[in-house]
């Protein structure tokens, strides 16, 4: 199987429509391996926390992007372990702020140029599904089928409210709005690679769905479409 036969399926959209969910179900179930692009913009956020480099000193950021040494380690089913630089760090890029940071550092063409290669290099056999907010567009705009998950922003920020009660981290519903409204308008409006969906995109609102749904209905739309 060249790169070019190995199947891809792109799942992108704004948080909480249970994308990131949905991906891991979906590797899951056809065995296929899976990429969380978002983890990649976040693992740069660290780095640039870390060494202390502006959002905006893009030669710098760029220089991080190109040597960046991450590894995702599976860990059990739907679960991995992110390390960068031999740290793992698979719960200090989740928080709010990480997400921020990453839609921060992402904006910059340079920037996203130099993580493409990375992100293609995960189409291995026997297929990928991958998660993020322009895998159907720019990184993979020959994928397979196409999907782009969407949802009403007040039930996004209650599903993130949700999670982060879970782990015991004290949030309120109007800020966790503020800051995704801000994410989203920063991500739809930048120009390299915005969050949109692909012309040939399929498009679900998770709104009144639960994961279990999203995910049977993503995977009757995989079976029609590819026969797997
Ligand atoms: O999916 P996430 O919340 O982990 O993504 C964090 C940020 O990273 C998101 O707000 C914008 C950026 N991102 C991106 O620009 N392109 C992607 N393919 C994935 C994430």
């Amino acid at each position: 199987m060249t790169a070019d036969t190995i199947p891809v399926i792109t799942i992108d959209g704004p948080s909480g429509t249970g994308k990131g969910t949905v991906t891991h179900m979906l590797a899951r179930s056809l065995h296929w391996h899976m990429l969380d692009s978002g983890a990649i913009y976040r693992l740069l956020a660290y780095l640039a926390e870390r060494d202390a480099v502006s959002s905006e000193d893009v030669s710098t950021l760029t220089t991080l992007a190109e040597q960046m040494n991450a590894h995702f380690r599976a860990t059990a089913p739907g679960e991995s372990e992110i390390w960068v630089d031999g740290v793992e760090v698979s719960s200090l890029i989740r928080t709010e702020t990480m997400g921020n940071m990453a839609s921060q550092v992402s904006k910059h063409a340079k920037v996203r140029e130099a993580l493409v290669a990375c992100q293609r290099a995960y189409q291995r056999a026997p297929g990928l599904v991958t998660d993020g907010r322009d895998m159907g567009t720019v990184i993979f705009p020959e994928a397979n089928l196409k999907l782009f998950l969407t949802a009403e922003p007040e039930e996004r920020a209650r599903r993130r409210l949700k999670q982060l009660q879970q782990q015991g981290i004290h949030a309120n519903l109007d800020e966790i709005l503020t800051e995704q409204h801000a994410r989203d308008a920063r991500d739809q409006a930048r120009v390299v690679a915005p969050l949109k969906p692909a012309d040939d995109a399929v498009i679900i609102d998770t709104t009144l769905l639960n994961s279990q749904e999203v995910f049977v209905m993503v995977r009757g739309i995989v079976h029609e479409r590819l026969s797997v």
